[in-house]
């Protein structure tokens, strides 16, 4: 039953959203949040992701986005970054809203991302305002060349909005798909995990991929088992074979 309206919402979606979370990058060897592995098991984010941990202690913060920054540097978008980027080929709009920070989506070649949790690869002033080019011989936290402030990174820490901007279009992505799938995310650090719900209560049909199930799973209308970067070609397919 399932099955035959996944197909249905497979031959007749013109408009598809995404959302994905760390589990996305995972085959491009980017640790998750959650994971045993994960980040935050390793470090605290009241420790690290939030502004009061930056001003106490900013070289502590910038090292760790380096690190951070590096990792991502070294990675390659994966067979599931490449399949969504492909299936723009196939489907008159896809949005991606991305909760991660590491560009591969982009590098992938999807051309429509939101990034509702910011950039590591951004920077800006922590006082003014003002976009920071980071050179790549760089280390240290660097000041702003305009007004001297501290120079932050553009992602969004734990306690701050997301942006504004980037939510209205994620959310319009959300309300106005046939087709929602959600990826690689525990589904757990709201407002973006409402993003699902949001399209699930427009209509849209909505497919988790995931190895593991989640809080949303429940809500899911097909709970894909697996792995994105196996997964997703298999829906390229899917898509390329639709007539
Ligand atoms: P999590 O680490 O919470 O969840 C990663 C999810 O990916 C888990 O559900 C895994 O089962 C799944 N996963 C692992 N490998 C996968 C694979 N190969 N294919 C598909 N799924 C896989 O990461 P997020 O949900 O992204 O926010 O975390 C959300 C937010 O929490 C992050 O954006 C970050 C963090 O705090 C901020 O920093 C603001």
């Amino acid at each position: 039953m399932q099955t035959s309206r996944f197909e249905q919402a497979l031959r007749t979606a013109t408009r598809v959203a995404v959302m994905t979370g760390a589990g996305m990058s995972a085959e491009s060897g980017v640790p998750t949040f959650r994971a045993k592995d994960g980040i935050w098991v390793k470090f605290n984010p009241a420790e690290l992701a939030n502004i009061n941990a930056f001003m106490a202690n900013p070289q502590r913060v910038w090292e760790w986005y380096e690190h951070r920054r590096t990792i991502v540097g070294e990675a390659k978008p994966n067979a599931g970054h490449l399949a969504l980027a492909s299936m723009e080929r196939y489907v008159e709009r896809i949005d991606i809203i991305t909760q991660n920070v590491d560009g591969l989506h982009q590098r992938a070649g999807s051309t429509r991302v939101n990034e509702l949790h910011g950039s590591l690869l951004k920077h800006r002033c922590l006082d003014c305002g003002a976009d920071y080019e980071l050179g790549d011989d760089e280390h240290g936290v660097p000041h702003c060349l305009l007004c001297g402030g501290l120079i932050r990174p553009g992602v969004v820490w734990f306690g701050e909005e997301l942006p504004q901007d980037v939510w209205a279009r994620s959310e319009d992505a959300a309300q106005n798909c046939d087709l929602f799938l959600t990826i690689g995310t525990s589904a757990v650090v709201y407002p973006a995990a409402q993003m699902p719900m949001i399209a699930k209560e427009h209509g849209a049909f909505v497919v988790e991929i995931n190895p593991d199930g989640t809080d949303f799973t429940p809500f899911a209308d097909l709970s894909i088992r697996g792995k994105a970067g196996e997964e997703l070609p298999k829906l390229l397919k899917m898509f390329a074979e639709r007539t």
